[in-house]
């Protein structure tokens, strides 16, 4: 080292960083330039400081880690994914887990993050696997009983528990066991002693997702980490943790609601459209292959405020039932509660329906809910719940085989929406006889759908009484 860089490595050995965003500073701050909270700087050591350690640790590969490579000289075979054989994962994944893949999954507590971070490690063990998994939350007792109550079908005996929060003393097994996959449950439970800060701490989750990360590419080890999630629902810690793993998946779901939907909201290996769709059993997660139809299975008949939209969740189809009620209101401000679908949506469709199809909401409370805790985020949901309004508005049911595809215009205009085709198959398999979509996308020759150019005459068509038989 030239005594230039020796001086400058010296000069940046301690740093200041926001303990809620993880934004570095070189000077101490009151306020975080980056995400504007107050008192949240924290002295640490600076990024600078740990990249002499990570050179180090490249060392061993340091040759064939710098040279550039022709992109075709590339062996991409170690990407080969594993497939875990739980299909709702391996989907989210983006078909299986990739070696040397570090991963985040977060979710609220209890949500079930553990009981499917131990059915994935039972699996890999089923195909002959072995897994190291550290908790630093539970006991070995406590994990042994959670897979007791699973029903693991056998891939235990190359299970590897390990109770443990020194990061150190992980990598100590990790040599010793040398294991296929390392889950940690938490990243947030981690610590190194030879920072200051305790476990969960924005330096120390910091420092031991880094190390981790680097863990995870020299050997090619995929490690899944389990983190926990502040009040606004991202991933507890610095963001920077979000930015280095290959990918966050979340669990979400209500919490007395059986259905658990696992979504990611980032994947280098795959797309962040697919979701896996769960129900917490008393033996564990257990897949919902056909999610539509037990979605639907709950729906009571022919009540006003029902409608039923086909959206497209990454690679399928999803038939979804949206309620609404609209009552009238004893508030000066009458409430929009919406759950499932993003309020400002629900705000544009009540102001399209107010205003194009003269349907006078402005003194009625109105509550939307997405059936089995989906969220809707498509526009091709708006027609469908527009129609869930004007059903409860008008005190008068939707015909119960009715699917609703479309997307509502400022205007009162029903636009296309793409997939319009494999939207409505999926609702024909699962007996559906009666579409309403935008008129200019309608097939030619469909059998029982119905094109509407604008949202008043959908409404008009559907809430018919001729039409709702
Ligand atoms: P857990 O995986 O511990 O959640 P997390 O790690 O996200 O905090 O699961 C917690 C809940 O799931 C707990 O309330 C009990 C319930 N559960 C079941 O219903 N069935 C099961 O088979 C298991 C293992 C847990
Ligand atoms: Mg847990």
């Amino acid at each position: 080292m030239t005594p230039k860089k020796a001086a400058q490595a010296r000069e940046a050995k301690t740093v200041f960083f926001c303990a809620e965003c993880g934004n570095e500073s070189p000077k101490w701050f009151g306020r975080c330039p980056h995400c504007d909270a107050w008192n949240s700087a924290r002295e640490g050591p600076g990024r600078r400081e740990a990249a002499p350690a990570r050179r180090q640790g490249y060392a061993a590969s340091a040759d064939q880690a710098s040279a550039p490579l022709k992109l075709d000289e590339i062996d991409s075979s170690a990407d080969a994914r594993w497939v875990s054989g739980i299909g709702e994962l391996d989907r989210v994944l983006g078909g299986g887990l990739v070696p040397g893949s570090l991963v985040l999954i977060g979710g609220d507590p209890g949500i079930g993050k553990s009981t499917l971070a131990l059915q994935l490690a039972a699996a890999l063990g089923r195909a002959g696997r072995s897994v190291l998994y550290v908790s630093g939350e539970e006991s070995p007792r406590q994990v042994k009983l959670r897979a007791e109550r699973l029903a693991l079908r056998g891939g235990l005996d190359r299970l590897w528990m390990q109770s443990e929060i020194d990061l150190e003393r992980i990598f100590e097994e990790v040599e010793r066991l040398r294991p296929s996959l390392l889950v940690i449950d938490s990243i947030q439970t981690l610590y190194l002693g030879s920072l200051d800060g305790a476990p969960g701490s924005v330096s120390q989750v910091r420092e031991c997702g880094l190390r981790l990360l680097r863990l995870a590419k020299e050997r090619s080890l995929p490690v899944l980490l389990i983190g926990h999630v502040t009040k606004d629902g991202s991933v507890a810690g610095p963001r920077t943790l979000e930015h280095m793993v290959d990918a966050v998946l979340y669990l979400e779901g209500e919490r007395h609601h059986e259905y658990r939907i696992l979504g990611a909201a980032k994947n280098r290996f795959g797309s962040t459209h697919e979701i896996g769709v769960f129900t917490m059993q008393g033996d564990g997660l257990a897949e919902v292959e056909n999610p539509s139809e037990r979605l639907l299975q709950d729906r009571g008949d022919s009540v006003p405020g029902s409608a039923v939209v086909a959206a497209i969740e990454g690679s399928r189809p999803l038939l979804v039932e949206v309620q609404a009620l609209v009552a009238p209101t004893h508030f000066a401000n009458p409430q929009r509660v919406a759950q499932g679908i993003d309020a400002r949506r629900l705000a544009v469709v009540i102001a399209v329906l107010e205003k194009r199809a003269g349907l006078s909401l402005a003194g009625a409370d109105v509550f939307v809910n997405v059936a089995g805790g989906i969220r809707l985020e498509e526009p091709a949901a708006d027609l469908g719940l527009a129609l869930a309004l004007a059903s409860s508005f008008r005190d008068r049911p939707l015909r119960p085989d009715l699917v609703a595809i479309g997307e509502v215009g400022l205007g009162g205009e029903l636009r296309p929406v793409p997939q319009l085709e494999r939207r409505l198959a999926e609702a024909r398999r699962l007996g559906f006889r009666a579409a309403v979509v935008p008129k200019r996308s309608l097939p030619e020759g469909a059998t029982g759908a119905l094109g509407a150019a604008s949202l008043h005459e959908a409404i008009g068509r559907v809430l018919d009484p001729d039409h709702a038989r």
